[in-house]
């Protein structure tokens, strides 16, 4: 069932995607493969620290199942697909590096391309190794280090295959969850190992770019590289006019996003991991922007510097999601526009998805959302690729199991995958590159 809201009946009109955005889908290891036992994530289901109880140790059971799930993709019309490797299963030991799950992921990525489907990696997608949690994780000064040369394994395993390559996603969202509220493992906040792994992740985001092209230039690949971080970018609108009101927002702009994207994009250490300077250079340490956009928050003043000032709160008229958060598409035109103007690299749009165990608002919100994309290409802001979030259903990391974002519903006693109605309609408009009228009749205004 399609559950439309009044007033968006009827308000569906026909639309074109630009010819040359490319559409697909994202997923990440830790919460589509299960059986790896050498992951942080895994202790910490294993402690029964997951909201819902469930477990990542099967997850989509996909490690098994990849060749059903690309076979899925190939339904969907998918032309992209954004994956990540698992770093325990590679380096289960510091320093002892296995080839066999390299051969699988190669494997996987090989198929992937016999179908046409472009892959794009990322090396660090929150979950990571128990022995490099147990080091001090990111606020080790080694991890910059060790992070090199695990994607000096890894790309030289797949760079003949793989040309795109994202080295850490969401740094901002981990280091929060980790370090800020601490509902990741290892539960211990610290501000101070908030910023100081900061610190290491843009160092080891910079070492790495570099690295993967020189790499691939090495292989004999002198174009087609490309290497970028994806990073969680929200609207934050303050709730009133007043200066109260803009100071938590200025500061959360600066500790969410600024920090992260100077650093990480140009190489500048802003206050408070820095003075301004470029410790590793100044340069341009992307090659496209990768935006993970979900929502907006509504930021009100409250007397507490250690939340920054700041109550996050949701629009009380909002449409939102399962999670809470609120729908907001216009949102998505916002962050490109203006952060395509701030630093001028062509726009991934990496993640963008919804929690909807129902489906009953999936449908409208890719409408909506890619309603936005076409608009933002014609006002020459370049939207090369857009990933959903998700594929399939998912571990949606200490929420567990229970929360649905996937275009495919997997059923968690028999694993069976279904593609929603949502995935049916995301499918059509892959392959037509438009929304027709008669779309909108069959999937939307029913
Ligand atoms: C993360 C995903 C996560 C999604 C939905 C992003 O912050 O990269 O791993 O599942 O949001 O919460």
């Amino acid at each position: 069932m399609i559950l439309i809201t009044k007033e968006k009946e009827g308000n569906f009109t026909p639309f074109a995607l630009p010819p040359s955005l490319q559409l697909g889908s994202a997923t990440a290891s830790l919460q589509i493969e299960g059986g790896d036992k050498g992951n942080n994530w895994y202790r910490f289901c294993e402690e029964g620290r997951v909201k819902d109880g469930s477990h990542c140790i099967v997850a989509d059971d996909h490690w098994n199942r990849y060749e059903e799930d690309i076979a899925l993709m190939k339904q969907l019309n998918h032309k992209v697909y954004r994956m990540s490797i698992e770093w325990s299963r590679i380096e289960p030991e510091r320093g002892n590096y296995l080839e066999a799950p390299l051969v699988h992921y190669r494997k996987m990525i090989q198929i992937m391309l016999e179908q046409d489907i472009q892959p794009l990696v990322t090396l660090h997608h929150f979950s990571e190794p128990i022995w490099f949690e147990d080091m001090g994780g990111w606020t080790n000064l080694e991890s910059v280090e060790i992070f090199t040369s695990f994607t000096e394994k890894v790309v030289s395993f797949l760079g003949d295959l793989v040309g795109e390559w994202i080295t850490i996603n969401e740094p901002n969202v981990y280091l929060e969850s980790t370090y800020s509220s601490a509902i990741f493992p290892p539960e211990k906040p610290s501000m101070r190992n908030y910023f100081k792994g900061l610190k290491n992740m843009a160092a080891a985001h910079i070492m790495t770019y570099k690295q993967i092209h020189h790499l691939r230039s090495e292989m004999g690949f002198s174009s087609g590289t490309k290497v970028g971080v994806a990073i969680h970018i929200r609207v934050f609108d303050a709730e009133k006019k007043g200066v109260l009101s803009k100071l938590p927002r200025a500061l959360l702009e600066h500790n969410f996003h600024t920090i992260f994207l100077e650093s990480m994009i140009k190489g500048k250490f802003l206050f408070p991991i820095g003075l301004g300077g470029y410790p590793y250079g100044k340069g341009t340490y992307c090659d496209f922007f990768g935006v993970n956009y979900y929502s907006r928050d509504i930021v009100k003043f409250t007397w507490d510097p250690r939340r920054l000032f700041s109550e996050l709160l949701v629009r009380k008229e909002a449409e939102i999601n399962d999670m809470g958060w609120e729908i907001y598409p216009e949102g998505l035109y916002r962050v490109c526009e203006k952060y395509f103007r701030l630093y001028k690299q062509p726009i991934y749009i990496t993640e963008n998805g919804i929690c909807d165990a129902t489906d009953a608002q999936r449908t409208a919100f890719i409408y909506d959302h890619l309603k936005v994309v076409a608009r933002l290409v014609e006002n020459g802001v370049p939207v090369e690729k857009y990933y959903h979030w998700s594929l399939l259903d998912n571990f949606e990391w200490d929420e567990g199991l229970q929360r649905r974002f996937g275009l495919i519903e997997v059923n968690y006693e028999t694993l069976t995958r279904t593609i929603r109605r949502s995935g049916q309609f995301y499918g059509e408009l892959a392959k037509e590159n438009e929304v027709t009228e008669a779309m909108i009749e069959k999937f939307l205004n029913q």
